[in-house]
């Protein structure tokens, strides 16, 4: 795995990314600012569910317009993302922190296709005046506390083996 990653590192593009001086912090500014969108889109959602915000707006009206803004930007984390694990894939592949954040991403969007579905499906959604079920508001806050999660393990990546000792594959 590690000869595997090495080889990657010192590709000509890996190495070019690497040594650029504005690629990674290009990226990483990028990363940061879709960070912004995703969690204001999804905490907007979540508050319209707890019925804490936008009292006055379906929830389903609530999601068609912050749902997009949350893709659009998860999209963007995803391709600076990619950028930003070619330019140092050692870093990023051996860490901990890196693997739970990806799993979490995978059960976020998993539950978000999930909870769209449920909210589209459902004509009472349209109204201003249905708020939703307990099952529902738990869901909400769980996912939101999921998201929060995944902002300090991206975090936790460049301190990796500080954060897990031993447990780090970078510790070895
Ligand atoms: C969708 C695929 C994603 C990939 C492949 C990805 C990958 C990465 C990589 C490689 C880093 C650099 C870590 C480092 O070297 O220090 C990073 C940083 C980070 N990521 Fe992601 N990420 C993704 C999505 C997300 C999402 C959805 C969030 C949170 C909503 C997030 C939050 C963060 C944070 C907070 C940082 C630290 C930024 C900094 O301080 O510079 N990432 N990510």
């Amino acid at each position: 795995m590690q000869d595997f990653l090495i080889s990657i590192s010192q590709s000509p593009f890996s190495l070019a990314m690497a040594t650029s001086p504005w690629v990674v912090p290009t990226m990483q500014s990028i990363h940061i600012v879709s960070i912004a969108i995703i969690f204001t889109s999804i905490l907007v959602i979540t508050m319209r569910v707890l019925g804490v915000a936008w009292a006055g707006v379906s929830i389903r009206s609530t999601v068609v317009r912050f749902a997009p803004w949350a893709w659009v930007s998860l999209t963007f984390l995803a391709l600076t993302g990619i950028v930003l694990i070619l330019a140092e894939p050692i870093r990023e592949i051996m860490a901990l922190s890196f693997w739970i954040k990806m799993i979490l991403i995978a059960i976020g969007i998993t539950v978000s296709v999930r909870f769209l579905n449920y909210v589209r499906r459902n004509e009472a959604f349209a109204s201003p005046e249905q708020q939703a079920d307990s099952g529902l508001k738990r869901n909400a806050l769980l996912t939101l506390v999921m998201w929060i999660a995944i902002i300090f393990l991206g975090r936790f990546i460049a301190y990796d083996t500080l954060i897990w000792g031993h447990l780090s594959p970078l510790s070895l």
